[in-house]
């Protein structure tokens, strides 16, 4: 099984080439040190991963009393990226460290390893203090695809990874509590500057972009880009418990269809209704807020995925961006649920 470690057996395993999960903001991720190739490669073996998805380097930002904020940046960002654009350090001084991936061009000495063999490389700063303790201790990029097997849901606490992990000894966790963020960073790609293109959906909107540093981005159209990126796989963030999404006008049929099953339905801030009771069906009251549906989403999936159920039935998300993120996970989710897909 993966085992749990300190701090300093976390960067003394990092210097060796092995692997260590470690908390972000958003989920856990599995980290190797971003310019060895044998460690890189021993990622892609844990997770399951096709070769060809590129990874996200992690990397340290300047200390609090940096005197120049831009030098320090770019010291940091230049052994990755061949050039780095003044768009890029607009969002960068906004919104690193935080939830916010970043895809430019990437420089000749970063690994092939980490691109999947495309001409860019995907970077990002995590805010979580522990996460910054270590890559500043560490010196380097740390590679860090979501700490889970590959196509299954994202750890958000230590505990879920050793889950995802029971066979690995190779494996170490460093443990820094639940993610506060919950999903995966939002991915914008800035290597066409006429068309910043976001990627992934995440916490950041494009319209929180907007509003702080003014700069236009666009949902990328399926098709359009040839970057491979795993979390668009239509099935992805899966349980193995079929998942199910229900419009609120369509449930009390749903129920009536399903009255035998064993189901965990979640509901929206309100008590369910006495008629739809059902001693099969367990009920779970969820927040309509999106950044605290965003935080459990995750621990939800996973713990009803352990829970025996024949079914779950997750509501619908309300329309706007702050809901893409969540949507877009549970969208897949669904989609991938059941079977056995890794
Ligand atoms: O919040 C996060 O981003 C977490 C934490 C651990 O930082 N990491 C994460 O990594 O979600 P992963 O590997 O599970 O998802 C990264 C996504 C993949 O869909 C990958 O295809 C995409 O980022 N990606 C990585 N490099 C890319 C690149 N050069 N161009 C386009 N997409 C890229
Ligand atoms: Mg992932």
């Amino acid at each position: 099984m993966a085992r749990l470690v300190d701090l300093k057996e976390a960067l003394t395993c990092l210097q060796q080439g092995k692997l260590v999960a470690f908390p972000t903001e958003t989920v856990y991720g599995l980290g190797a040190d971003a310019s060895n190739r044998d460690a890189v490669a021993k990622l892609y073996l844990a997770k399951g991963r096709p070769p060809d998805h590129p990874i996200i380097v992690h990397v340290a930002s300047p200390k609090k009393e940096s005197i120049d904020l831009e030098t320090d940046w770019l010291e940091i960002l230049s052994p990755w990226w061949r050039d780095i654009p003044d768009l890029a350090l607009r969002l960068i001084f906004t919104f690193w460290p935080g939830p916010l991936t970043l895809v430019l061009e990437k420089s000749k000495t970063a690994l092939d390893a980490l691109t999947g063999g495309q001409k860019t490389l995907a970077l990002r700063a995590p805010s979580h203090p522990l996460a910054q303790e270590l890559l500043r201790a560490f010196g380097g990029g740390i590679a860090g695809p979501s700490a889970n097997r590959f196509g299954r849901v994202s750890p958000t606490s230590a505990m879920d990874v050793l889950n995802e992990f029971p066979n690995q000894d190779g494996i170490a966790v460093l443990d820094g509590g639940n993610c506060a963020f919950g999903i995966e960073s939002t991915i914008i790609d800035l290597s066409d500057s006429s068309a910043i293109r976001l990627l992934r959906p995440g916490s950041i909107t494009p319209e929180m972009i907007k509003k702080k540093t003014g700069i236009d981005v666009r949902k990328a159209v399926e098709g359009e880009t040839l970057t491979r990126v795993s979390g668009s796989l239509k099935a992805h963030y899966a349980p193995h418990t079929p998942l199910t999404l229900y419009a609120e006008h369509t449930l009390p049929d749903l129920l009536k269809t399903n009255s035998l099953k064993k189901i965990a339905l979640l509901i929206w801030n309100q008590p369910p209704l006495i008629e739809l009771q059902n001693k099969h069906h367990t009920f779970i009251q969820i927040p309509m807020d999106s950044n605290g549906f965003a935080r459990n989403l995750y621990r939800y999936l996973r713990d009803l995925d352990h829970g025996q159920y024949d079914l779950i039935l997750m509501p619908e998300t309300p329309s706007g961006q702050n809901w893409d993120g969540v949507r877009d996970r549970l969208q897949r989710a669904a989609f991938g649920s059941g079977a056995a897909s890794d």
